[in-house]
């Protein structure tokens, strides 16, 4: 497993920078072999100016986080949870880093390649909302933005995500078990980045693309009409 952590706050010495140094401690003393990006201290301009961001020239950095991208098979995401999704840094940072040509590629208006297909994500976000509250309530704009906008859109699959909060209301030693957590969440990507009950319905998801139920319509509709009209028959019978 070749893992990337990248750490999205603007303040190294923040919880999700703790967060951070867990996760990656973690893995590595698990044998993950990791590679970190910590965007606040990496210079490029968050903004594109052109009217495609491949137009725009790399910064030196940004050539090596696309390096580091390719390289991985998974990446962690930390970051807290500002104004419901994320800090303008780590927007700016996939505004640069996701370019036409890396992330994905149009083959027609409406097709697309997702170029970082086989990759997998973890998220780990702090916030002061109760976890509970911005998923049901809130309706978890940041994660859906991130794991079906953006990631999901160049290939990469949303293995986990783990909310911590409520930061503000939290005590320390709920911080410390948040901490080991973090760590945990680490060391389980030795055994890859899917669970077992993920990794089950991978495999039923890849035997039914295999059996392209989609060329038989018109054989299930038969199937099932006779499925169920069978006990009705039935029933008839003396
Ligand atoms: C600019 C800004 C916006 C924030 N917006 C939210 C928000 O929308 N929802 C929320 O639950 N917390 C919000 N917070 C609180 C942060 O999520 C919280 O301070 C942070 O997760 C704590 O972790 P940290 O020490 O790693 O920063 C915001 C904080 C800042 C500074």
């Amino acid at each position: 497993m070749r893992c990337l952590l990248i750490l999205a706050h603007p303040r190294r010495d923040s919880l999700c920078g703790a967060l951070f140094d867990a996760c990656a401690d973690g893995a590595r003393q698990a044998g993950v072999e990791c590679r970190e990006l910590i965007l606040s201290e990496i210079r490029f301009d968050p903004d594109v100016h052109e009217v495609s961001p491949e137009q725009q020239p790399l910064e030196p950095d940004l050539v090596r986080a696309q390096r580091d991208i390719h390289w991985a098979e998974h990446l962690v995401f930390v970051y807290p949870t500002w104004w419901g999704t994320f800090p303008a840094l780590l927007k700016g940072f996939l505004d640069r880093v996701m370019t036409p040509g890396f992330a994905f590629r149009h083959v027609a208006p409406d097709k697309w390649d997702k170029l970082l297909a086989g990759r997998t994500a973890d998220l780990i976000t702090t916030m002061d909302t109760p976890p509970l509250i911005y998923r049901f309530v809130y309706r978890a704009p940041g994660r859906r933005a991130l794991v079906r906008a953006t990631l999901g859109y160049c290939g990469l699959r949303t293995a986990r995500i783990e909310a911590f909060g409520s930061v503000v209301a939290s005590s320390a030693a709920q911080r410390s078990r948040w901490l080991d957590q973090s760590r945990a969440i680490g060391s389980r990507l030795i055994h890859g980045a899917l669970s077992p009950a993920q990794r089950r319905r991978q495999r039923l998801f890849a035997w039914l693309a295999a059996l392209r139920l989609q060329f038989y319509p018109m054989t299930w509709i038969a199937y099932t009409v006779g499925a169920l009209a069978a006990p009705a028959r039935a029933n008839r019978c003396p």
